[in-house]
């Protein structure tokens, strides 16, 4: 049996996450190994609930789950940022409390091919708070960015399965050697997995990558970075992509370490869109592809083969033309949230039929 706790936090947060519930929902009610728990209070809404972003009764329920699905956190509306100042700690302290140390971004490019993200996400630049000295305005801010090697490594092996999925297609690390100690770690652990896989590893700086994957006509199959690195050019492949929402994010503990708490979160990769909120005019498809690596992470529900399934439903609806109002073109009619979903829903059962 498969737990998963629904966090879906703030704006958007909800509404986007209504597709993919209402099929686990289903799923559940058919018999399949999968119960939901929640909705539980997380980031700006569980602030207003509860005074805290991340509540205990929400980590408890974190601590009974196996898995997360969440939906946005970030700005809510009717609440200011001096009120709630940041909401996305709540996000940061998951990660921190359960491991979840790696993550892996699928970005969907319409009529290309997807691109894979890998980066460290507690090391790093994401280190806790012991990483890091406030500052009160006259002493100095203090970041210290640790790479343990051994993270490193971790971060290129699961890079690594993603690129011989996808032989032919490049491979691009990318550091900031020629300025960082840590990104000539990275790039030493970079030469080495290169030369014992036999894999041709692009090393590349970040300046130059991000030049490259606004400029270049072919993306890169893979791109393997530090964690703030990452975070910066995943938005990058999105702007190429066409949309924030068509990137899923999975936040792994790659230890899968099933029973003792949640050993991934997955969500869209885009914010909580709170001038949107509550117009159900969101492109749902970040959250359609959280759920299909939802799938394929969890034992119980990956033998049924349901991750293709979802996957194959939602490239349907997006190749047949599903214009939300952030693909659409000038002038074209619009598809809302409900329309796109109920026509994955359709494909799905026809699809599982
Ligand atoms: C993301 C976000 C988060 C991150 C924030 C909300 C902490 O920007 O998921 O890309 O930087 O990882
Ligand atoms: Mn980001």
């Amino acid at each position: 049996m498969t737990t998963i706790a629904l966090l879906p936090g703030d704006g958007i947060g909800t509404e986007i996450l209504d597709g993919p519930v209402a099929f686990l929902r289903q799923l559940a009610r058919d018999g399949a190994p999968v119960e939901l728990t929640g909705p539980w209070p997380y980031g700006t809404t569980g602030w207003l609930r509860t005074g805290s972003t991340l509540p205990d009764e929400t980590i408890a329920a974190c601590r009974d789950a196996d898995v997360v699905l969440s939906g946005a956190v970030g700005t809510h509306p009717g609440v200011t940022a001096e009120e709630c100042p940041n909401p996305e700690a709540a996000l940061i302290r998951l990660r921190h409390l359960f491991d979840l140390r790696v993550s892996v971004r699928t970005v969907r490019v319409p009529g290309g091919e997807d691109v894979v993200i890998v980066r460290n996400i507690t090391g790093g630049a994401y280190a806790g708070p012991d990483r890091r000295v406030e500052s009160d305005g006259v002493r100095d801010a203090e970041d210290h960015i640790v790479l343990d090697p051994v993270r490193v490594q971790e971060v290129f092996d699961i890079a690594l399965e993603h690129a011989r999925a996808h032989p032919g297609r490049r491979v691009m690390s990318v550091d900031k050697a020629s300025v960082y100690a840590t990104s000539r770690l990275w790039r030493r652990i970079s030469r080495a997995t290169a030369a014992a896989t036999g894999l041709v590893i692009d090393d590349v700086n970040v300046d130059r990558a991000a030049y490259e994957l606004v400029k270049d006509e072919q993306l890169p199959a893979v791109i393997v970075t530090e964690g703030l690195f990452g975070d910066i050019l995943s938005d990058i492949v999105c702007a190429r992509a066409g949309s924030p929402a068509l990137c899923g994010s999975a936040t792994v503990n790659p230890d899968r370490p099933f029973g003792n708490g949640v050993t991934a979160l997955f969500e869209p990769a885009h914010g909580s869109s709170p001038h949107r909120t509550g117009s159900r005019r969101s492109n749902p498809t970040g959250a359609w592809l959280a759920l299909a690596d939802l799938l394929a992470w969890c034992p119980d529900l990956a033998a049924s083969g349901l991750h293709a399934s979802v996957r194959s439903a939602l490239d349907r609806v997006l190749d047949a033309g599903a214009p939300t109002y952030d693909l659409a073109q000038p002038g074209e009619s619009t598809l809302d949230l409900d329309e796109f979903n109920e026509r994955v829903l359709e494909e799905l059962a026809t699809v599982t039929a």
